[in-house]
C-alpha cells in the first residue's frame, strides 16, 4: 500500500540518519489524533495573581523547579544511604542493581559495572556504557574501548593492572550525553566505587568525568595536562587524578593523540614515582 510505503522509506530515513535506537520504554503513537486542548489558564487562575498562578503551576514540571530539585536531593539521598551500605565490589554492584533513581535502567539492557584488576594501580572512569558495552554488560569493549586498551598497552598497563568503569553504569539511548540528574543521582556510587578501589592514580577519561569529580567547570581541553588530587572519603592518603581526552574524541580527532600520549607518559612516570 502507497501509505505503508511511506512509513517504510520514513523509518529506511531514520536508520540512514542514525537513529536505530527506541528512546523510551512505552511506544508512542505520534500519528494519534490529539486530545482536545486545555481550557485556558487564564480562566482557571486564582486571586493570587498571574506571577503567583504562573510559578505554582512550573513548580515540578520546569527543569529547575522546586519539586524537582526536592525529589533530586531524595534521589540523591537514597543514593548516598544505598552506596554507604556496600562494604565490598559485590554488595556495591547489587546496590546499584536495585537502585530505582535513575531511569536509564529501565531503557538499557544490561548494567555495566566495571573490568579489570581492581588490586591494580589505576582505576579509570568513562562517561556512559556505549551501545557494545550495553550489550555485553562490560565497560570500554566497544572501538572506543579497543583504543582505550591500546593506550593502556603503551605505558606497559593492561586490564591486569587497571580497573575500569564509568560515571553512569545504563547506557543513556541513542548514546546521548547525560544529563546533571542523572550524574547526580548515580555520583554516590561512583565516588563509593573509588572509596573501594582505593586505586594509587585515577585516570579521567573525557569531560564529563573529569568535571564531576574534580569539580571543576572547565572543558577537557584545559583539565588535561595537569595533575589533580582526588579527596576520597577514606581516612587514607588523596588520590592523584589525571584527565585524559576521551577515545571516542580521538577516533575522530586523531591529531589530538600526541598530547593523550604525553599524558600518559606522566601517568607512567608518576607510578614509577610513587611505587
Ligand atoms: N565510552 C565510555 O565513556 N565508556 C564506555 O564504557 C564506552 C564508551
Amino acid at each position: 500500500m502507497q501509505q505503508d510505503n511511506g512509513l517504510v522509506e520514513f523509518l529506511k530515513w531514520y536508520v540512514e540518519s542514525g537513529v536505530d535506537e527506541a528512546l523510551g520504554v512505552d511506544p508512542l503513537d505520534r500519528l494519534a489524533p490529539k486530545p482536545a486542548s486545555p481550557a485556558p489558564a487564564a480562566a482557571v487562575q486564582p486571586a493570587a495573581g498571574p506571577k503567583l498562578a504562573t510559578a505554582e503551576r512550573n513548580a515540578g514540571t520546569d527543569r529547575g523547579g522546586s519539586a524537582e530539585l526536592v525529589s533530586r536531593e531524595e534521589t540523591a539521598r537514597s543514593a548516598r544511604e544505598a552506596a554507604a551500605t556496600a562494604s565490598s565490589l559485590s554488595e556495591l554492584r547489587d546496590a546499584l542493581a536495585s537502585f530505582e533513581g535513575c531511569a536509564l535502567k529501565k531503557t538499557a539492557k544490561n548494567l555495566v559495572f566495571a573490568d579489570g584488576n581492581p588490586a591494580g594501580p589505576l582505576m579509570i572512569i568513562g562517561e556512559a556504557p556505549g551501545g557494545e558495552e550495553d550489550r555485553l554488560g562490560v565497560p570500554f569493549v566497544g572501538p572506543a574501548g579497543k583504543l582505550l586498551d591500546l593506550m593502556l598497552d603503551s605505558i606497559g598497563l593492561g586490564r591486569d593492572r587497571a580497573y575500569v568503569t564509568n560515571i553512569l553504569p545504563w547506557r543513556p539511548p541513542g548514546n546521548r550525553s547525560p544529563t546533571d540528574a542523572e550524574i547526580a543521582a548515580c555520583l554516590p556510587f561512583v565516588k563509593r566505587h573509588i572509596e573501594l578501589v582505593a586505586p594509587k592514580i585515577l585516570i579521567l577519561v573525557g569531560g564529563t568525568a573529569a568535571k564531576t569529580l574534580l569539580g571543576k567547570t572547565q572543558g577537557i581541553m584545559r583539565l588535561r595536562g595537569h595533575w589533580y588530587t582526588y579527596e576520597s572519603g577514606q581516612t587514607g592518603p588523596p588520590i592523584y587524578a589525571r584527565a585524559i581526552l576521551h577515545p571516542a574524541y580521538l577516533l575522530r580527532t586523531p591529531a589530538q593523540k600526541r598530547e593523550t600520549w604525553l599524558d600518559l607518559l606522566e601517568i607512567k612516570h608518576k607510578l614509577i614515582k610513587i611505587n
